[in-house]
């Protein structure tokens, strides 16, 4: 029960990993220190916070949890937004995580290192084609994934993240409700999987998680038999069903932690191995691969929308007072709606 959306006019503009990360103005350890020590200044002058996601650079969110911060998962970043005493959020991540920050506290300032990071799920589900998509299927529940446009999650019954998103179905379905699910159509067909709901798929997928390869990926667990794999569900499904779990960036890391296994394959963004390996210093982590036979990489396992958050846009934001996230008023009312319910239902678990 599938539908298919065209995404071509967005594809063509999004920038490589590598010709991000080769644009960086490279600074000395010296000018970097003193960027930080700038920063941490007027964290504290502003009553700032810096909230940044697991694929951010190490160095940002090592800033993070030295300044009071947070470093994690998209679920916990939109309740330490919410939560915290500061009156600015400084959101490291992408665009949809700027604005859940704003959707949930709109008496702050919310601001973005970078305002054109963002995201293949978001940019392949316009409120132009999916709203019309939910009026044509009155009779199911809107849930739409965390990574989407304030529009988006303002016509949705329930937002999700990955972290949450099997237990919320799994909810629905035991009352009987019939699910649209969007945008990411990969963690769509994972969840209809294990709850069984009746799921209508959008078919977005991240361009990130797009890129791991089953083929190659067997041939790396047969190369480290003791390994376990550690799969994100935006993952193709064959990714998926190579698991030994399956989960968001933050379960992820905790079966690092938590597991006995000293050797790990993680299929998701790079840049979380700083955490893992903070977590857990002894063990092994290996990059589920990204190239396979005849396949060559774009993202290379790094976001490169991630990647465009640098010390120096923070700084600059700091600085100049810019790039604000502003969310009308009457979408940011509904989409609150829908947000906060999976705030309460993340509280009631
Ligand atoms: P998490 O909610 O698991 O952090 O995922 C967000 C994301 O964008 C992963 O690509
Ligand atoms: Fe979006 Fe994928 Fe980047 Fe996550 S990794 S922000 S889902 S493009």
């Amino acid at each position: 029960m599938n539908n298919t959306h065209s995404t071509a006019h967005w594809e063509q503009s999004v920038p490589s990993t590598l010709d991000v990360e080769h644009n960086k103005i490279a600074i000395s350890d010296e000018q970097q220190a003193q960027l930080i020590l700038r920063i941490k200044q007027l964290l504290k002058e502003q009553n700032a916070v810096l909230v940044a996601h697991y694929y951010t650079d190490p160095i940002l969110q090592q800033l993070a949890d030295e300044t009071g911060g947070c470093v994690s998962d998209s679920l916990e970043m939109a309740r330490f937004g919410k939560q915290s005493p500061a009156e600015k959020i400084i959101v490291a991540g992408v665009r949809f995580m700027g604005e859940t920050a704003k959707i949930l506290s709109p008496e702050k300032t919310v601001v973005v290192p970078e305002l054109e990071a963002n995201c293949s799920l978001d940019l392949g589900c316009s409120p132009e084609e999916f709203i019309p998509f939910c009026d044509a299927h009155p009779d199911r529940t809107v849930v739409v994934y965390a990574n989407t446009s304030a529009q988006v999650k303002a016509r949705a019954d329930w937002v999700v993240t990955s972290g949450i998103a099997t237990k919320v179905i799994e909810h629905l379905a035991k009352r009987g409700e019939k699910i649209l699910w969007a945008p990411d159509r990969h963690l769509g067909k994972y969840i209809q999987s294990v709850t069984n709901a009746d799921m209508l798929l959008w078919q977005g997928s991240c361009i990130v998680h797009d890129e791991f390869k089953a083929d190659a990926l067997l041939a790396l667990k047969n190369k480290y038999p003791d390994a376990l794999t550690l799969v994100h569900p935006e993952s193709s499904y064959t990714v998926v069903e190579m698991a030994d779990v399956v989960g968001s960036t933050t379960q992820l890391i905790n079966a690092v932690k938590t597991m006995p296994n000293k050797t790990f394959i993680v299929a998701t963004d790079n840049r979380i191995f700083y955490k893992m390996q903070q977590v857990a210093p002894d063990k092994q982590l290996i990059e589920a691969p990204t190239g396979g036979v005849g396949a060559s990489c774009t993202m290379c396992a790094h976001c490169s929308w991630m990647a465009m958050n640098t010390l120096q846009g923070i700084l600059k934001v700091l600085e100049q007072n810019i790039n604000h996230i502003h969310v009308e008023e009457a979408t940011r009312l509904k989409a609150y709606a829908s947000t906060q319910r999976l705030l309460d239902f993340a509280a009631s678990q």
